[in-house]
């Protein structure tokens, strides 16, 4: 794991996945972004969404892939991360809507049984992140159970894009999003591998409050499993994990991060 970053706010990882991105975007005005869905990073595309604002960045070529989709949602459904990533990405920071995708779209809610569309899906849309020249920067949630992308517990740490199914874990942490009633969740979904997440040049994962303290310490200071799939970002080349104060409460080493990045050199970037 290159860095573990513990900050004091929400609002501090936003700037500075805001900041890496727009900086990116600036030096490279077709940069490929790799999109998350759920709450973590909600503060961050705003904020990334101020400065291409304020800094008057062209964002025109920018493209974008998101991790993961529902399977069965139609994409005009408001939780399908197809209409969740419009709504939270490609309008805020003004994409252009034709270069943003998701593993689900060409899908459009096709019933589990349509194996031969979904099956080529995932190997699909892989390739169109390789022909897109490749993600620059991945950001990451976490889930409570340690998945990555919907790359639950068991999952093949050089696994593609492909379906899974969803623990009964995850679908509770996400009842929220259905009216907090579990038959609404999705029991199946279409992600971005292990493989597909490690490929990316360079991977953020925001983590925030206690309920992700076990993940986030599993993941970092833990053996590489399956078990715990974001472990394997601890052989990516360029991983950085930010952290609140209670994501981080069960880092043995949570001092030793903290002396690491006060002392961090200026020319030493994310
Ligand atoms: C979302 C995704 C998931 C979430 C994770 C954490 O596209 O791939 O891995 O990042 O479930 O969700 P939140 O951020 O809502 O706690």
């Amino acid at each position: 794991m290159a860095e573990i970053i513990i900050v004091n706010t929400e609002d501090e990882a936003a700037e500075l996945y805001g900041r890496t991105v727009a900086d990116l975007i600036q030096n490279k005005p077709n940069a490929v972004l790799g999109l998350a869905t759920g709450s973590s990073p909600l503060l961050a595309y705003e904020h990334l969404a101020d400065i291409i604002k304020n800094e008057h960045i062209d964002v025109s070529n920018v493209q974008g892939f998101a991790l993961d989709e529902y399977l069965g949602l139609p994409l005009e459904h408001e939780q399908s991360y197809h209409s969740t990533i419009r709504r939270t990405v490609t309008e805020p920071l003004g994409l252009n809507p034709q270069y943003v995708h998701a593993p689900g779209d060409v899908l459009n809610g096709a019933p589990l049984s349509n194996g031969d569309l979904i099956a080529k899906a995932g190997p699909d849309y892989d390739d169109a992140i390789d022909k897109a020249g490749g993600i620059d920067v991945q950001i990451l949630g976490i889930g409570t159970d340690g998945h990555v992308g919907f790359n639950e517990p068991g999952s093949s740490l050089s696994s593609g894009t492909r379906v899974k199914t969803l623990t009964e874990q995850t679908r509770i942490d996400n009842m929220r999003f259905f009216d907090n009633d579990l038959n609404q969740v999705p029991t199946h979904c279409i992600t971005q591998g292990i493989g597909t997440i490690m490929r990316a040049r360079h991977v953020i994962l925001l983590a925030f409050g206690a309920n992700k303290a076990q993940a986030v310490a599993d993941a970092v200071e833990g053996g590489i499993s399956s078990f715990c799939p974001a472990s394997a970002l601890q052989m990516h080349k360029h991983a950085t994990v930010i952290v609140d104060r209670d994501a981080a409460s069960k880092l043995q080493l949570a001092d030793y991060y903290r002396w690491v990045y006060a002392n961090k050199p200026d020319w030493q970037k994310l």
